[in-house]
């Protein structure tokens, strides 16, 4: 018998029947049915409510539907909705402005896209065109979107079904280390990796290498804060071979991490920066590539051989406006500084008082706890596999009002960034009673 109302299952029959779902085989897609969505909260058709626990994709970072930007958008609907990619407006004037000033001082030329994988997409054009190098590094504990190119970016088993795509990725091995057992201290792990990667960038040939794309904070493949001194390091090794930065914030971007950009945790300055999600907090499609004023203007009389319909549409650039407005009005990186202390507080108690806890991470609201089968640490599912204690905890928390992702052994904490300690603590208490209902069940030894 449907848990649903006849009604929402016939809704749920026709997104079925004429849509595809990403990343899914169609029978095996069970979706969340969401009528509406305010603040920290989503309701299903049928009463139902749940705690947005993951930001739906990790990037609606003021919460949903804020009446503020609701309004914006209603004003900005009464106005100029979209104008060819080479006019000149107001909103493309005043939002190029806006997160120019949230960038480093040198970083004042943007490209407006649809989303982040476009903004990668157009930044390997830029970085390509800039330097007249082909290839590019990126690293194996990644997501860098779905377009052609940008699945060869990724390093995640997404890529596979995807391959051959663009030629001239070189993937390399993430600082966070492949046996733990190698390095002590970050210190350690950092010179280990960088080695490594000076290695690999001499059989290439530095003068083949026009950029390292990387996330700053790894997201989807188990939100890899770098070990301290790594991405200090990584600048320092990519200026001496004239290999270019590119650090994609598409996800830790617009104060996920505590920050409004997560490179500002390592005191560096990339020479390009991708991003999307929190820029419209997903209340439209947008995202955009910033660059260093030497690539910008390295623009100024070469001609930026890439182009989209919806470059810098107005709508969006007025919906972006109105969200960096609630941003800074509500100090929301600030809160997401403040509130993860209380996080890893809460993820520290789970650690006690669970077995199935193995570790957890989290810089800002963005964090992970990983599971394990047994005491000895092994993950509760491996690498791109699934355990059925990860889907009977998914359950128990979709049944008790908690909305996130599982992502093999590990499940996601990334509410929106206006969350109180409460809310935190209160959901933190669903999913210690969700663990020993189901995870804690497995665990051996
Ligand atoms: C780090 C990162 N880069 C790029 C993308 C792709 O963004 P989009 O899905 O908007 O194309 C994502 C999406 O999850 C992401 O997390």
């Amino acid at each position: 018998m449907s848990k649903h109302s006849a009604e929402t299952q016939a809704m749920i029959d026709a997104c079925k029947r004429h849509t595809l779902y990403s990343w899914s085989a169609r029978d095996k897609v069970d979706p969340l049915p969401i009528a509406r969505a305010e603040g920290l909260y989503l309701y299903g058709p049928d009463g139902q409510r749940w705690i947005d626990w993951n930001s739906q994709l990790m990037s609606v970072n003021i919460g949903h539907s804020h009446p503020k930007v609701v309004r914006a958008m209603k004003e900005a609907a009464d106005g100029l909705i979209y104008a060819f990619p080479g006019s000149a407006t107001d909103a493309r004037a005043r939002l190029s402005q806006r997160v120019a000033a949230l960038l480093p001082a040198d970083m004042n030329t943007l490209f407006f896209t649809l989303g982040g994988a476009e903004a990668n997409e157009n930044a390997i054009k830029i970085v390509r065109q800039y330097s007249g190098r082909p290839k590019i590094l990126s690293r194996y504990r990644s997501y860098h979107g779905a377009t052609n190119a940008t699945m060869q970016l990724t390093g995640d088993p997404r890529r596979w079904a995807n391959e051959p795509g663009m030629p001239g990725v070189v993937r390399v091995m993430d600082p966070t280390p492949y046996d733990y057992s190698f390095g002590k201290t970050d210190a350690e792990i950092v010179k280990n990796n960088l080695t490594y990667l000076e290695e690999i960038i001499q059989y290439e040939g530095p003068q083949t290498i026009a950029a390292m794309f990387i996330e700053t904070v790894t997201g989807t493949n188990g939100i890899l804060p770098p070990p301290e001194g790594y991405l200090k390091g990584l600048r320092a090794l990519l200026d001496k071979y004239g290999i270019l930065l590119v650090c994609d914030e598409v996800m830790a971007g617009f104060g996920r991490t505590g920050k409004t950009f997560a490179f500002e945790h390592g005191d560096i300055v990339p020479d390009v920066v991708t991003m999307a999600k929190g820029l419209t907090s997903s209340y439209i499609p947008l995202g955009a590539v910033a660059m260093r004023d030497e690539i910008g203007n390295y623009f100024n009389d070469h001609v930026f051989w890439g182009g989209l319909t919806y470059n810098a549409h107005n709508f969006a650039c007025n919906v972006a406006l109105a969200v960096l407005d609630v941003m800074e009005d509500e100090d929301l990186v600030g809160n997401a500084a403040r509130m993860s202390v209380v996080m890893k507080d809460e993820m520290q108690k789970l650690k006690d008082r669970h077995p199935s806890v193995q570790t957890y991470r989290n810089i800002g609201l963005f964090g992970i706890v990983d599971l394990q089968q047994d005491r000895a640490g092994t993950p509760m599912a491996p690498y791109n596999g699934t355990h059925p204690a990860m889907g009977a905890l998914n359950s128990f928390l979709r049944e008790n009002g908690v909305f996130t992702f599982m992502h093999w052994g590990s499940f996601m904490c990334n509410p929106p960034l206006c969350i109180g300690e409460a809310e935190i603590r209160d959901t933190f208490a669903i999913i210690s009673k969700g663990l020993a209902a189901t995870t804690d069940k497995v665990v051996t030894g």
